[in-house]
């Protein structure tokens, strides 16, 4: 919590009793109960530099503090000095409160996120990384950081065979244009059940796959097809959630084979393709030849990690080759000080082996941090999502489906609401659920609670941030209304502690990216907003 004043005072402190540190080190929150104070210093912190045990230390402030003339009472809880002050304290407090003001930083931060699988329809469950990884983008671009997006798409591998060899026996020019990712599905499907009774087919799946991987003209027009309108589609959807990356760098570009780039960046230089990435492992010692030509690496003891394989027999790729390429390629073109993956909880031991290795190899003595921001799981009411139970929402039908249930509620209620208004309103309630839980935790969708019109939700939110700009605009200079002492409402009080905590609330998203810290403190915000007038 931004609080000047007393942290003024508690400069003053240190200073009279010639300890050292800065006042920096304290901290203010609010009491988990009102009865204990109105604001409470965590003193802690502040054992280290002025070699106090925490008792001693504790006193000292309470006396100290309880000298001021705007402190009416204290006590002690463990570490925690908890103060009673008056309204002038309040006044004088957010008198000299600001929002943060941040300067361009020329640090350069990669994010990395929404790397959805090409062919495959995305349910809701694929909206967590690129709704937390954009919000982690926008929160650090305002913060100041060159950040670059990039949507690491699965777009190799082994079900390109099947697509190409089942476009031959079962493509539709006309349905691929119409709807691309669900005729892939179709082809998708239809090809597995023909490899099931036909064997055969299954080598021709791994020649035609074969034929891709060698840059075959045919082959890589119709991958760059399924490609192309595959992501099209992905980002269309995305746009209208707010999602924007900046570039589509997928895992086929570190192959470093004669594929199209689907964008404009960089080129891959030979050294940086998997191959030879693996190469510089094995050279440098950090990966190890098998006696069956395959790749791996074995990690020390006592990491616990188990070994890994970054090359297969007949010399292809896995996943964690085309991930360290990535990494070696940002060091190489962006030299980031942070990489944040958003991507599932189920991939941390891949994360783990992917850092330690790259570690190794390229960030000795550097200092580019890299985080796997995971984020936990999504199921329905009645169970996990699965498509073949018909329990599952598809994205493409998210959109649609949570317009009508707004227009719906509205209509209930004799509200009357622009069109564009109500698919504002349905697309923020959904961005609002996604946001305000726990990244890492599991969670369930339910429309009941997304959609709620009033308490922790999106539409509460803006209705509140409309209701609020309403009455800010009808005063003018309000950050300058002068407070009097000695008549605020427990309101009052509640909305100035919400303000003086805004800033730090901020700053701890922008290193946890848990943005539903953030959520929770502006819901409880809202809550006291809501309040201010209900009781007048
Ligand atoms: N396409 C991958 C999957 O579906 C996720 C990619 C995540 N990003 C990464 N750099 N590994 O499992």
């Amino acid at each position: 919590m931004q609080c000047n004043t007393l942290r003024e005072a508690l400069s003053q402190y240190l200073k009279t009793t010639n300890r050292d540190g800065t006042s920096e080190v304290f901290q203010f929150t609010v009491p988990p109960d009102k009865k204990f104070g109105d604001i409470c210093i965590n003193v802690f912190p502040a054992v280290k530099s002025t070699k106090l045990p925490p008792p001693q230390l504790a006193q000292e402030v309470l006396e100290f503090m309880k000298k001021q003339e705007y402190v009416t009472d204290g006590n002690i809880q463990g570490g925690f000095v908890n103060l009673f002050v008056t309204d002038d304290l309040y006044a004088k407090e957010i008198e000299t409160w600001s929002l943060p003001t941040f300067e361009k930083r020329n640090e350069k931060i990669i994010i990395d996120y929404m790397g959805a699988n090409i062919g495959k329809p995305l349910h809701i469950g694929h909206l967590c990384t690129p709704l937390f990884g954009q919000a982690t983008i926008n929160l650090l671009r305002l913060m100041g950081y060159n950040v670059t997006a990039d949507m690491h798409q699965g777009d190799w591998g082994g079900i390109f065979g099947k697509l190409i060899t089942g476009w031959k026996y079962f493509g539709d020019e006309e349905a691929f244009e119409k709807d691309p990712v669900h005729h892939l599905l179709e082809i998708y499907v239809a090809i597995t059940e023909k490899t099931e009774k036909e064997p055969d087919i299954e080598q021709e799946c791994r020649d035609a796959f074969k034929l891709l991987s060698e840059g075959d003209e045919k082959s890589v027009t119709l991958w760059q097809q399924f490609t192309d309108k595959s992501l099209a589609g992905v980002r269309a959807v995305m746009s209208e959630f707010g999602v924007h990356p900046d570039v589509w760098i997928g895992e086929s570009f570190y192959e470093g084979i004669a594929l199209p780039k689907l964008g404009n960046w960089p080129d891959l230089t030979p050294d940086n393709t998997m191959s030879a990435v693996v190469d510089e492992l094995v050279t440098t010692g950090i990966a190890t030849k098998n006696e069956d030509e395959s790749v791996g690496v074995v990690f020390e003891k006592e990491t616990k990690l188990p070994s890994c394989i970054l090359q297969k027999r007949d010399g292809t790729h896995g996943y964690l080759a085309s991930d360290l390429s990535a990494i070696k390629y940002r060091l190489k073109n962006w030299s980031p000080s942070r990489i944040i993956y958003f991507v599932d909880n189920r991939q941390a031991l891949h994360f783990k082996q992917l850092f330690a290795t790259a570690k190794k190899a390229w960030l000795n003595g550097k200092n580019t941090e890299l985080t796997h921001a995971g984020n936990g799981f999504v199921s329905l009411p009645d169970g996990a999502m699965s498509t073949r139970h018909g329990r599952v929402i598809f994205l493409k039908d998210l959109i649609g489906e949570s317009f009508d249930r707004v227009k719906k509620i509205l209509e209930e209620r004799e509200r009357k609401l622009a069109d564009s208004d109500t698919k504002a309103v349905a697309l923020g309630a959904i961005v609002y659920s996604f946001l305000s839980q726990d990244r890492e935790r599991d969670w369930v969708f339910e429309w009941d609670k997304v959609l709620a019109f009033e308490g922790n939700s999106g539409p509460y939110l803006q209705y509140t941030y409309v209701r609020w700009k309403k009455i800010i605009n009808e005063i003018s200079n309000v950050w300058n209304l002068k407070i009097e002492g000695g008549n605020l409402t427990t309101f009052d009080r509640d909305l100035i502690m919400d303000i003086l905590g805004f800033n730090e609330v901020l700053e701890n998203c922008g290193t946890s990216y848990k943005f539903h810290l953030l959520i929770a403190h502006i819901a409880t915000m809202t809550r006291h907003m809501n309040a201010l007038y209900r009781s007048e």
